[in-house]
């Protein structure tokens, strides 16, 4: 379990929900999206979990034993095991970034906004070999956890890492509460201004919600793979829920009161961690330049923990299915998303755009966009397709009923139909087939 909200928690939580809910304007944004967690993301997650928990194997086998027939095409939906690797492209430099900025915030903050997007600037569009520097070590990490397996690495990783990150958030929380910002950063977040929503911020809304709660591609379905039978799936499910997103408000409530308290812009874009926010941290004198290097450190320990989970469901198919030792498959998925994150890294580099960019996006922005705007939900489609309309409804009764009871028929209707309706308007306003 704990694994599990390790895996939720992330740089989707920290740096990605803050930074969205600033682009969308947020309260509206922020409503849309704890409805959509609710309502598309707790069934889509069962699903899953109940994938795993009744197959007990790697994503392709699950698909392939439990499909009553067409078993060879269903397994195709099983390579959704591959989309994290996909997102670890530039997850991992991400992580790199991280890195990069506790040794800024140990050495020397920005001490304007206008300072912080060049320290940011020269980082990303001129510095290869730091970001390559610190992408190796993110990689390493993960790697060697990976190595040592779910109970060997994975666990113990997150059972050190996810306390300390939580204790480290709420030590700011309790002081973000003192600030006469967080009333403005309360408001900001919690009131709806629904002029501002538009039906962008919905479909990122959906997207976001499959990103931050971990689904779509196998990580959630490969841990639940070891539940014990006895495991209660919805238990399961809403403590990782309830604990993704009580830590996504907070980490936004925090850094909102931090910005309207210094007077800096909300809407930044995926800037917003590494510009306003370590310019502001500046301003907050020597208070601000521990909590500088504590924040770096959380964010770095949600992004790691997160890390594992990407690679882990590739590695455990290639463990079951090619025979191949645990070391290896972690060092073959590695080096996979290693050298195409160095490839990311490049594709950001000042004068490389031109090979490296199609239709507006460079390499890195497209690993981020076919991941979490087209992959994620489709897996998402197929899982809830599969649960809904493909196992046996009595196969599925006899497993969740004891553990629903009463609420069983609101989520099966649920996973019938209001989740793949949802999914589904939401690829086809991707693909400008639908406005609304
Ligand atoms: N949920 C993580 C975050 O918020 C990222 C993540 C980990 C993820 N495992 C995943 C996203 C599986 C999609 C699928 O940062």
């Amino acid at each position: 379990m704990m694994s599990a909200v390790g895996a939720a928690v992330g740089l989707g939580n920290i740096w990605k929900f803050p930074y969205i809910t600033g682009e969308y304007g947020g309260g509206a944004f922020v409503l849309v999206y704890l409805i959509t967690v609710l309502l598309v993301g707790f069934s889509v997650m069962i699903s899953e979990m109940l994938i795993g928990y009744m197959g007990r194997r790697d994503c392709v086998a699950n698909f392939e034993n439990l499909a009553p027939r067409h078993k060879s095409r269903w397994k195709y939906a099983g390579w959704m095991g591959l989309t994290g690797s996909l997102v670890m492209i530039y997850y991992s430099v991400v992580i790199g970034w991280i890195f990069h900025y506790i040794t800024v915030a140990l050495t020397q903050l920005p001490t304007n906004v206008k300072e912080a997007e060049s320290v940011f600037g020269v980082m990303m569009t001129q510095s290869p070999g730091t970001q390559i520097f610190y992408h190796t070590i993110a990689f390493l990490i993960t790697t060697a956890v990976v190595a040592k397996g779910i109970k060997g690495g994975i666990e113990k990783m997150n059972l050190i890492l996810m306390p300390a990150l939580m204790g480290i958030l709420a030590v700011m929380f309790i002081y973000a509460i003192t600030l006469d910002g967080f009333s403005q950063a309360y408001s900001y977040m919690f009131t709806p201004d629904w002029s501002k929503l538009t039906s962008e911020a919905f479909v990122s809304a959906v997207g976001h919600a499959f990103f931050t709660l971990s689904l779509g591609m196998g990580s959630i379905m490969v841990y639940s793979a070891s539940l014990p039978k006895e495991g209660n799936m919805v238990h399961s499910s809403l403590f990782v829920i309830a604990g993704d997103t009580i830590i996504a408000l907070v980490a936004g409530l925090v850094l909102f009161t931090f910005l309207f308290q210094y007077g800096a812009e909300p809407g930044k874009g995926p800037g917003l961690v590494f510009i306003s926010l370590p310019a502001v941290f500046y301003e907050m004198g020597t208070i601000g330049n521990l909590f500088s290097v504590l924040f770096f450190i959380a964010l770095a320990f949600a992004g790691l923990t997160s890390a594992v989970s990407l690679v882990e469901p590739m590695v455990q198919y290639l463990i079951d299915k090619f025979d191949m030792s645990r070391l290896k498959a972690a060092v073959a998925m590695g080096l996979f998303f290693y050298l195409f994150g160095i490839v990311a890294i490049f594709s950001q580099i000042e004068g490389n755009a031109s090979y490296l960019t199609w239709g507006g996006k460079n390499f890195f922005d497209w690993a981020d966009y076919m991941t979490s705007a087209v992959l994620l939900p489709i897996a998402g489609l197929a899982m809830a397709v599969f649960v809904g309309f493909v196992i046996e409804k009595e196969r599925i009764v006899s497993v969740l009923k004891p553990q629903m009871g009463w609420f069983f028929p609101v989520w099966y209707f649920s996973v019938r139909y209001i989740a793949p309706v949802a999914l589904v308007v939401v690829m086809l306003n991707l693909m400008g087939v639908i406005q609304f």
